[in-house]
């Protein structure tokens, strides 16, 4: 395994850290026995880095975890957490619940402790409640090692966040795909590379969507490469980054987790020819959008409510991937009066479009394309 060193933490995580977020399930419910062969597996090939969240498969997903690690030397592992952000509301609400995550893991201390998904709403209500100080406390009182967050939303928000406070270390959303600003991307690993932060990769393999390709972008995979996966090129590719010391993977089969050890045992960065390929496959990929949006909310907001840009993403994200599990999700979570059904056709957003989009049409479509995705998944 490959360990990055952070010299200002002086502390040596593994290259690939287990999340704890997609563990096998079973009826419904982690599946324990694999799951824990999985974690074995892991910590057997020098993994040491487990990344787990208060709300992480029902809120299961700490408790299980603890009672594995709780079977290895406390020192032999690095905690991480989050706290779900959007659930506190005081002060008393963060003690609580860091209260309550202390005794799920059995653990007397947590090492990394995340705020989780900070956006530009939630930091506003961090900073109201002065939560910094509230985690620089834990850190004195040895609650905590180390205090950072993770993050969805724009680099504008990001640089916000990030230069607001000396962060020990933030988790960020990037992969070969998300290099754009609209999830902080590459710009918002530069800045963590010049202000000093380490960071922690979430998503690598864009959730699984990077791990099957259609096939005619495989091949420019195996053409270079016959043996290596596209998982393999994803990680490799997230790893060529030196300010990158941990990339955390949510693997949901044994086979995964062997694979991962394999890739980062000693990380080999993808070569120039090798990153060309990617470049190609990343623009043939985008070409797959269904339309132009690009999110820049001129549309919104909607007079009847709809969440235009939102609605455009998950469509066009299924447009790229054809990932109809992930699709599926992001469907149930945008709730009914955001859908593109309750359009009235007023046309204000075609006004407002700088990309010339047929923005009516389009709903038109999404609702039709989405509803019949999950109708598929139900039959
Ligand atoms: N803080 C946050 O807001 C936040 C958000 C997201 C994630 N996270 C954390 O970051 C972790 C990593 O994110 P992620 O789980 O989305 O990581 P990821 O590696 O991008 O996606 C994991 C999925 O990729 C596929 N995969 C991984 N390795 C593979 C391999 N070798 N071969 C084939 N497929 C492979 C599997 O998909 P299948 O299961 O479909 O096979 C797996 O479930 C999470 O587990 C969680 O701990 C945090």
């Amino acid at each position: 395994m490959e360990y990055r060193k952070i010299d200002k933490l002086n502390v040596s995580p593994s290259l690939l850290g287990f999340g704890c977020m997609r563990f096998p399930e079973k009826n419904g419910k982690i599946d324990e026995a694999l799951s824990s062969q999985m974690i074995k597996i892991a910590i057997d090939g020098g993994v040491n880095y487990f990344d787990s969240a208060y709300v992480y498969h029902g809120g299961k997903s700490e408790e299980f975890t603890g009672s594995v690690l709780g079977g290895y030397p406390r020192d032999s592992f690095y905690m991480a957490t989050k706290l779900p952000t959007w659930a506190v509301k005081s002060l008393d609400d963060a003690q609580r619940i860091f209260g309550e995550q202390l005794s799920r893991l059995n653990m007397d201390y947590i090492d990394f402790y995340l705020l989780h998904a900070l956006d530009k709403k939630k930091w506003a209500n961090m900073r109201d409640l002065n939560i910094e100080k509230w985690g620089e406390e834990l850190k004195r009182t040895g609650k905590i090692k180390y205090f950072g967050f993770s993050f969805h939303d724009d680099f504008e928000c990001f640089e916000k966040i990030i230069t607001a406070r000396e962060w020990d270390f933030c988790q960020i959303q990037l992969n070969y795909m998300d290099i754009d600003e609209n999830q902080g991307g590459l710009a918002a690993y530069r800045l963590c590379e010049k202000l000093g932060v380490p960071v922690i990769i979430m998503e690598p393999v864009k959730g699984g969507s990077l791990a099957k390709l259609p096939e005619n972008l495989e091949k420019l995979f195996t053409a270079v490469n016959p043996e290596a996966s596209p998982a393999s090129w994803a990680i490799r590719w997230v790893g060529g980054l030196p300010g990158v010391k941990v990339i955390l993977s949510g693997m949901s089969k044994a086979e995964q987790v062997y694979e991962n050890l394999k890739t980062c045992g000693e990380l080999k960065p993808l070569s120039d020819e090798e990153m060309s390929v990617v470049e190609k496959v990343r623009t043939e990929r985008v070409k797959r959008v269904y339309n132009g949006c690009t999110g820049c909310n001129y549309c919104m907001p909607c007079p009847a409510g709809v969440n235009i840009p939102w609605n455009f993403t998950i469509w066009n994200n299924y447009g790229i991937y054809e990932n109809r599990a992930s699709a599926n999700w992001d469907w149930g979570i945008i709730s009914e009066g955001e859908k593109a059904l309750n359009c009235n056709e007023c046309g204000a957003c075609e006004e407002q479009c700088p990309q010339k989009i047929a923005v009516r049409e389009d709903l038109k479509k999404v609702q039709k394309q989405l509803d019949a995705l999950k109708k598929k998944e139900g039959a």
